[in-house]
């Protein structure tokens, strides 16, 4: 069985290492042994063992009948998009870590894989190395999905753990969690959300078998949070994690990516460093809790070669996935239910209690200039109204209990 893998990042280079260390288990798992016929990257990589298999020419790889499997571990739209509909047409299977190609075009290519008998597979596309899209569309069958919920970037969760526990400044961390492979290349869309909306994207369009777009998706990262706010979560025994969250009430699915408090007895509470967890609720089996190391070098390509595993015991049999290009619109953010922490100038307090239905308030003695306080559960909407009159210094949502 001849693979093929598309860039020799640090996915690419994990792919590699891992088809190579593990090849005698793998290849008893599938039943024949898995070769690297071709890597495909721009650049040259004098004295690496991957030198004797290095291209610079897709149509090498593409007009090979020997290569049956394409690994797209590239990143970015273009031209992974090109490249991984050619071998999807041609009837290769693909298998991807590319979350921002499988959230914007996975709909398309999932059709084109079934027509073609062959696959189009994204283990690695949320959760690094954690089993959560098997677990959706192969063992969550039986049920509606009712919720996902997650911590869907180990950049900002080993970020925020760091900041938290060892008081470590921001752009720091964030240079550990590059030096580690974790971030993006641009780490603009870990911090920023981004990437956890591509994967809560991914998500909610398996979880309710429609496409539904990131775009849609209100996105904030933890570039807000401030070391204040830290200490208002723990004096209030609560953690903050960023946060990917789709439900569906009445009908209506709604999805948010931001940074949110929750109470030490919440499952995602204790998740730390580069760990991500996702939770999913079924409405027959209740809560299940996938977990484990979401980004780095090997735990992904574990995920990837899973796959390459998968696709090399179905060959010409395509394995279904429910997600169909139909676009599933969203339920307005201003309709989404939070209790909400927030900050504004002492002075304000009695406008706050007047405006607000205040559930608890928090001091800092460090900061007696600010009335701190959770709200009760209200929508966005509401809470925006209500808050018109004040001067919030900050605002960071609180789970519902
Ligand atoms: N930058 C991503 C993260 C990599 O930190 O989670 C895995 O998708």
């Amino acid at each position: 069985m001849k693979v093929a893998i598309l860039g020799y990042g640090t996915v690419g280079s994990g792919v590699f290492d891992v088809l190579q260390e593990n090849k005698e288990i793998i290849a008893k798992r599938v039943g024949a042994p898995i070769e690297v016929k071709y890597v495909l990257d721009l650049r040259e990589f004098p004295g690496d063992p991957v030198e004797e298999v290095l291209t610079h020419d897709f149509q090498e790889i593409i007009n090979d009948p020997e290569v049956a499997i394409l690994v797209e571990v590239m990143g970015g739209l273009h031209p992974a998009y090109e490249f991984s509909k050619q071998a999807l047409l041609s009837g290769r299977s693909v298998c991807t870590s590319n979350k921002e190609l499988v959230a914007k075009h996975g709909a398309e290519l999932i059709r084109i894989a079934q027509e073609q008998k062959c696959n189009y597979l994204f283990e690695a596309s949320v959760g690094g190395g954690i089993p959560v899209i098997r677990q959706l569309i192969r063992s969550i069958t039986a049920d509606e999905v009712e919720k996902v919920c997650g911590i869907l970037n180990g950049t900002t969760n080993y970020m925020m753990t760091k900041m938290r526990e060892q008081g470590a400044a921001f752009d720091e961390v964030l240079k550990r969690a590059q030096e580690k492979g974790y971030a993006e290349r641009n780490p603009a869309a870990d911090i920023e959300g981004h990437d956890a909306c591509r994967k809560i994207a991914i998500l909610t369009s398996l979880a309710y078998g429609r496409q539904v777009d990131y775009e849609d998706i209100y996105t904030e990262g933890i570039t807000e949070i401030s070391d204040v706010d830290v200490a208002y979560a723990n004096k209030l025994g609560m953690g903050i994690k960023l946060l990917g969250e789709s439900y569906r009430k009445d009908g209506t699915v709604y999805a948010m990516v931001a940074p949110k408090m929750l109470y030490a007895d919440n499952p995602l509470y204790p998740v730390n460093g580069v760990f991500n967890a996702i939770l999913i609720r079924g409405n027959k089996l209740d809560d299940v809790m996938c977990y484990g190391r979401g980004a780095g070098k090997l735990p992904t390509a574990s995920a990837v070669v899973s796959d390459v595993i998968d696709a090399a015991k179905h060959p010409n049999v395509n394995i279904p996935i429910l997600w169909e290009e139909e676009k599933l619109e969203l339920g307005s953010r201003e309709a989404m239910v939070n209790a909400f922490f927030a900050r504004v100038p002492a002075e304000e307090k009695p406008k706050a209690e007047a405006a607000l239905p205040i559930a608890r308030t928090v001091e800092l003695a460090e900061h007696p200039e600010e009335f701190a306080f959770v709200t009760e559960p209200m929508t966005e909407g509401e809470f925006a109204r209500k808050t018109a009159e004040l001067t919030v210094i900050h605002m960071v949502r609180v789970e519902v209990k």
